[in-house]
């Protein structure tokens, strides 16, 4: 059983040796998602993007009005490479549960498809509500899984497979019960979902082909209940899973 800082260790690895795939990604570079999120974060004047990855937020972020734009992740090679790619960002290598930032520091904080490889959320949400300032808000997408323990099971085992490093993805309700009980006044919600390219996912982790087979298999044989949900697209012969869409949630929240 690898502890947590073994876990984040190994996360920032996994990262560092990824950030050219991260770089690259429409699915990151762009979308309505990413408009959202920086939408509402209008009017702040210094904004905080954790677990930045490659800075497609941060950028997103910097190029509105704000004076202070900073791109924190804990792998160091993301860092490098979200302030190299982007003019603007200040850097900080950091863990999203233990901000090096002073209390009201900064009137918005984003967080995009990350919180997932957080082994505490709560330590993560307690620190946001610190550092915003009174009025300060979060804008916060992950991934999402249904409401039901054996499906989130199922789907938490696929990511897993894939990543390693993969804590684990909640339900929108579990989110939503966190930030409350942070202290943030929850504004808004949206649940969605995203198409994943099941080749193009597989290969930014460079998964092992052992594990692309088990993950195949086990997206071959989902419980019934997921199937709608997960909107699969097969390749012209009918028989190779092209693509499914995976639950999202966005939360826009008020410190
Ligand atoms: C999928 S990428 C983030 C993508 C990025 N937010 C975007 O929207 O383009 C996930 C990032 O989370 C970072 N990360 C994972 N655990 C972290 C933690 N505990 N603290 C800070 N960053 C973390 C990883 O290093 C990685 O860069």
């Amino acid at each position: 059983m690898t502890n947590d800082a073994d876990r984040k260790r190994d996360v920032a690895t996994t990262f560092g040796n990824a950030t050219d795939g991260y770089r690259d990604s429409a699915v990151f570079e762009e979308g309505a998602d990413l408009e959202r999120l920086v939408d509402w974060t209008a009017g702040a004047t210094r904004a905080l993007d954790v677990a930045t990855g490659a800075g497609h937020v941060a950028s997103a972020v910097a190029e509105r009005d704000v004076t202070r734009v900073v791109a924190a992740d804990l792998s160091p090679e993301m860092v490098a490479t979200a302030t190299s790619e982007y003019d603007g960002l200040e850097g900080a290598v950091t863990d999203a549960e233990r901000l090096p930032f002073a209390t009201d520091s900064f009137d918005a904080v984003t967080c995009r498809f990350a919180a997932h490889h957080f082994p505490d959320p709560e330590s993560f949400l307690a620190e946001v509500k610190r550092v915003l300032a009174p009025d300060g808000v979060l804008a916060f997408e992950d991934l999402a899984v249904p409401d039901n323990s054996e499906l989130a099971d199922y789907v938490n085992r696929i990511e897993r497979l894939r990543d390693p490093g993969h804590a684990e993805t909640y339900s929108p309700a579990q989110w939503r019960d966190w930030l409350e009980s942070a202290g943030l006044t929850i504004e808004a919600v949206r649940e969605t979902s995203r198409r994943l390219e099941v080749d193009a996912w597989l290969e930014r982790m460079d998964v092992p082909d052992d594990r692309r087979r088990e993950i195949r298999s086990l997206l071959s044989n989902v419980p019934a209940e997921l199937e709608d949900a997960f909107d699969f697209r097969y390749a012209d012969d009918g028989e190779r899973l092209e693509s499914y869409r995976t639950g999202v949630v966005l939360l826009r929240a008020r410190a």
